[in-house]
């Protein structure tokens, strides 16, 4: 999954070193950015005049906590390529306000709107924070996490009372303007989310769902994540018999 994203977003790179990339955390693009750091290194994978989005933020965490984005985003990614700090955009959710979720909306309009969004999953369905119910047509703004969200996100904080409770993050509008979108997923526990967002019916109550309407969206899972699609012969099929034609 890992090595087969990178070869998509390093063909993005290479094609527009402008590329304007949507960004995500959590643990399902770790072995994407490693695999970008290793192009990085070892062909010079340029980074220099890449502008990144991320797609959310905590709130109420300081910029600089452990825990915060922004430290995953510099610790497992931006300090190890080329990538200008200027050119880095992510969510501030240390001193919420809404005028600053138009103005980050404003600013990915700027740059011309999001070339390559990575996407993961949450067990909840989730795209970014967009939580089951989120309007399929929302734009950043706060949302309030679920239980079952700060659940999962515990396991990264000493006590799950410290977990926040609430981010900053861009809408399912907003993401599905981004040009072409590039969603993982891997593991047992995204295998009832991953089938209902490709299979199931488009739904809020699955915001990873809305990819259905979206023009060029790529899918990679592994087996795991795959095992409860009903299509996946298909898939494997077409994934077989893929061609050049754009
Ligand atoms: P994960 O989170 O990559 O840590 O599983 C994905 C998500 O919640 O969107």
């Amino acid at each position: 999954m890992s090595h087969e994203s990178a070869i998509i977003v390093a063909d993005q790179i290479r094609t527009n070193p402008k590329t304007v990339l949507g960004l995500a955390t959590g643990s399902t693009p770790l072995g994407l950015y490693n695999e970008l750091i290793k192009l990085h290194n070892s062909e010079g994978l340029d980074f220099s005049n890449v502008i990144s989005f991320n797609l959310d933020e905590y709130v109420g965490l300081p910029k600089n906590h452990p825990q915060s984005y922004n430290t995953f985003m510099f610790k497992t990614l931006f300090s190890k390529i080329n990538i200008k700090q200027k050119n880095v955009h992510i969510p501030n959710g240390s001193s919420f306000n809404l005028k600053e979720c138009d103005k980050y909306e404003s600013l990915i309009k700027i740059y011309g709107g999001i070339d390559l969004q990575i996407l993961g999953i949450g067990s909840d369905g989730h795209i970014a924070f967009n939580e089951p119910s989120s309007s399929l047509g929302s734009r950043t703004r706060l949302k309030t996490l679920t239980e079952k969200t700060v659940n999962d996100n515990a396991r990264f904080f000493d006590n799950i009372s410290n977990v926040p409770k609430y981010a900053v993050t861009m809408g399912v509008g907003t993401i599905m303007e981004a040009r072409k979108i590039l969603l993982l997923a891997s593991g047992d526990s995204k295998a009832k989310p991953i089938t209902k967002a490709i299979e199931g019916p488009i739904s809020s109550m699955c915001s990873a769902s809305a990819i259905q309407m979206h023009p060029k969206t790529i899918v990679i899972v592994d087996e795991a994540a795959a095992k409860n699609l009903k299509e996946k012969d298909y898939y494997k099929w077409v994934y077989r018999n893929k061609t050049n034609i754009n």
